[in-house]
């Protein structure tokens, strides 16, 4: 008999999970579960919690749940609270929601609005004497952020209302459609282009409307969010101060609408749950006939008296509910499962599927992550496949349709031999769940260690791409790093693609590499364990890579941020003849080994790890980090409670800031980014 663990034990567990999934989320931007999935667990655990509150630990991840507001925007107190709403994730829990609402009301008969939830970003806007004086953010429900002069931007937004009450307060939803996203994410592209041709960083594009809407309303300059085509559906009055009476809610939203507000039009009064249900499903199938993103219904009881009847929980109203839809899931042909290999040598399965329009774009790949999990879902090419995408999370293969599984089917076998003509075995150890080709001439592993050696964080050559790299490859110019220096404008005029300009560049900026400092060089070796900061301390410990290959194992390990694994791993690369043939021709061509960059400025940031995201007018990115370090700090790739500040640019990255509120680290523009530079301290 299956063994239940203990509600102590299970809240332990849920706790990680939950802590371990915000982390991939909010720290690493690369979310393993849907948000639906995400939500079931929090709720799991709240249920739970709520039941056993001998339990209670204020650092559960349930009492962090819920933003608070950012400094970079004044605060703003909402007068009255912006609350937020539960969620019903299925038919039942509707159900359940429609049952309570009865319950509470002695089974009187009751209306319910159905409207849409715009994935968007929720403000309440201000207008005294008919006047827009101010528009905030939700923030954390008790105090927002002030974002008036972005909100004043919205064409759409009335700033003057006539035979307006002396107060009114307007809430809904802020978001971008999706042809305004899509108009700037082909504009993003285009401006990326030229900017890679000067030289110069590229600006992040967004991923989907609520990011880039999140995006624009947080420009510190409204003259950006006035280009981006903002819109709004209001759906809800705040503080009104002698203002009609109103009976029902659809009497509210007909005053916002002949006040001069935009009001959804797909919203429907029904007087059952059966019909709440057909609502929802209904917009389900439907939902991307809109030229907006929604992810879900709201569905509220109609009559301001039953409201008031049923009141609030601690959390929310009882008299509303969001439906939220399940993550978007289609079937499609698993055409082929086939493996890429990194550059270390990792296999990695992935699907090969029949294209599919799921969660708003059309998929064609996804990954199998490795062998187990192909196992565990027995997978196989001929299969019909379950779908799945929710949100931004990438696209998963949730299963097979066991029903459509071809007669004569076989499991999927997972290869032997890399695919590559030199056909290594590939090795899988018991005891870890990845599969590695180990043979490290592998042309596929090759190529990848060129990628990465060109790459931003290694040598940043300009030009020289994946796609540049794999025709290289493929004409046999070259075959591992050191080649790429010898590389003449006359090859690769030789190959598609290039002109003569183009090819001029590419050489200039291989040739220009050759002075990066050692810690960038030595990332660039793609060492197996050794990133950046380790990179960092080696480079200004031994201070030329020649010292770094002649230092024992004993000696790497024992700088600071070093340790026996990478210690030993830059042993054994060195050891290999191939990269010691690297290292010579590197030396030949003139790549300095032991440029290590002094600092000489004063050291404002020791001890202090800065983060910065989105694009900043005076830095590259690379530019910015260089000065955190160059002042002794440190700037990691995601916000943690040891954050002592986040720097944000133009379109900063949406689980970074989201992160930083929750944690409560202080958010710098760049000016304020400039004055931590160079005194240390945190601006007031
Ligand atoms: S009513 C007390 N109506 O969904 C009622 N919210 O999950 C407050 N949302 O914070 C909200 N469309 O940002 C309401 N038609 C709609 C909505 C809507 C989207 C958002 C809103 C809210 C969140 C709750």
């Amino acid at each position: 008999m299956a063994r239940t663990p203990s509600p102590k034990k299970r809240i332990e567990e849920l706790r990680a999970q939950i802590r371990h999934h915000n982390e991939q989320y909010y720290g690493s931007d690369q979310p393993e579960i849907s948000d639906a999935e995400f939500d079931i667990l929090l709720r799991d655990l709240r249920d739970l919690e709520a039941t056993h509150p001998e339990l209670a630990d204020s650092s559960s991840p349930t009492e962090a749940v819920g933003a608070a507001a950012v400094t970079t925007f004044d605060p703003v107190q909402h007068r009255v609270p912006m609350t937020s709403l539960d969620n019903a994730m299925d038919e039942s829990e509707l159900r359940a929601w429609g049952d309570r609402v009865s319950k509470g009301l002695g089974d009187q008969p009751v209306q319910y609005v159905c409207e849409l939830k715009i994935d968007g970003l929720a403000i309440s806007i201000r207008y005294e004497n008919g006047v827009l004086v101010q528009a905030a953010t939700r923030g954390d429900g008790k105090v927002g952020e002030d974002v008036t002069a972005n909100v004043a931007t919205i064409s759409s937004l009335p700033k003057k209302i006539s035979n307006a009450p002396e107060v009114v307060e307007v809430r809904g939803e802020i978001f971008m459609s999706i042809a305004a996203f899509q108009k700037l994410k082909a504009e993003r592209e285009a401006e990326n282009l030229v900017r890679i041709e000067n030289g110069r960083a590229p600006l992040a594009v967004p991923v989907n409307p609520r990011n880039a809407g999140a995006g624009s309303l947080r420009q510190k300059d409204p003259s950006i969010t006035a280009q981006r085509d903002m819109s709004l559906w209001s759906y809800q009055l705040g503080e009104v101060v002698g203002g009609p009476e109103f009976t029902s809610h659809h009497d509210t939203l007909e005053f916002l609408r002949t006040l001069g507000f935009p009001v959804n039009p797909e919203i429907t009064i029904v007087d059952s749950i059966e019909a709440v249900m057909q609502f929802c499903h209904s917009w389900q199938e439907r939902r991307h006939e809109l030229p907006y993103e929604i992810d879900g219904a709201v569905v509220k009881v109609d009559s301001l008296a039953q409201r008031e009847q049923l009141g609030f929980t601690s959390r929310a109203p009882r008299w509303a509910i969001a439906f939220k839809f399940p993550p978007e899931e289609k079937h499609t042909l698993l055409r082929d499962i086939q493996i890429s290999v990194g550059r270390t040598g990792r296999v990695t399965p992935f699907a090969v599927l029949e294209p599919v329009f799921v969660g708003g774009s059309n998929v064609g790949m996804a990954t199998l992550h490795n062998r187990d999990q192909v196992a565990a879902k027995d997978v196989r090419p001929g299969d019909t496949v379950v779908v799945r995408k929710a949100g931004d999370v990438i696209p998963e293969v949730v299963g097979p349709v066991l029903a459509k599984r071809p007669k004569n089917s076989t499991p999927w076998v997972f290869p032997t031999q890399c695919p590559c003509e030199v056909k290594s075995t590939l090795v899988k150890l018991d005891d870890v769940a990845d599969t590695r080709c180990v043979e490290p001439m592998c042309p596929f592993q090759r190529d990848q260690r060129i990628i990465y050696f060109a790459s931003r964080g290694g040598m940043d050559i300009e030009g020289l791409g994946e796609r540049t790299v794999f025709a290289l490859s493929d004409a046999g110019l070259v075959v591992d790093v050191g080649d790429l220096f010898s590389l003449t404008v006359e090859q690769l005029l030789t190959l598609e693609g290039f002109a003569e300009l183009s090819a001029q560049n590419l050489v200039a900026s291989i040739q220009a590499s050759r002075s990066k400092p050692l810690p960038k060089l030595l990332t660039a070796l793609g060492i197996k364990h050794l990133g950046p900061a380790a990179s960092d301390s080696l480079s200004s410990h031994f201070g030329t890579l020649d010292a770094i290959a002649s230092a024992s194992a004993e000696e790497l390990a024992a700088v600071d941020g070093v340790g026996g694994v990478i210690a030993a791993s830059i042993n054994a690369w060195f050891a290999v003849p191939a990269n010691a043939l690297i290292v010579s021709k590197l030396r030949d061509a003139g790549v300095e080994f032991g440029r290590v960059v002094v600092s000489t400025l004063p050291q404002t940031l020791v001890g202090k790890a800065v983060v910065v995201t989105g694009t900043l007018a005076n830095f590259s990115r690379e530019g910015a980090e260089e000065a955190i370090k160059a002042r002794g700090g440190k700037s990691p790739g995601s916000v943690s409670a040891k954050t002592f500040a986040v720097v944000l640019g133009e379109s900063p990255g949406a689980s970074k800031v989201t992160k930083a509120e929750q944690l409560q680290i202080p958010v710098l523009n760049e000016s304020q980014f400039e004055v931590l530079l160079e005194t240390g301290e945190l601006p007031n």
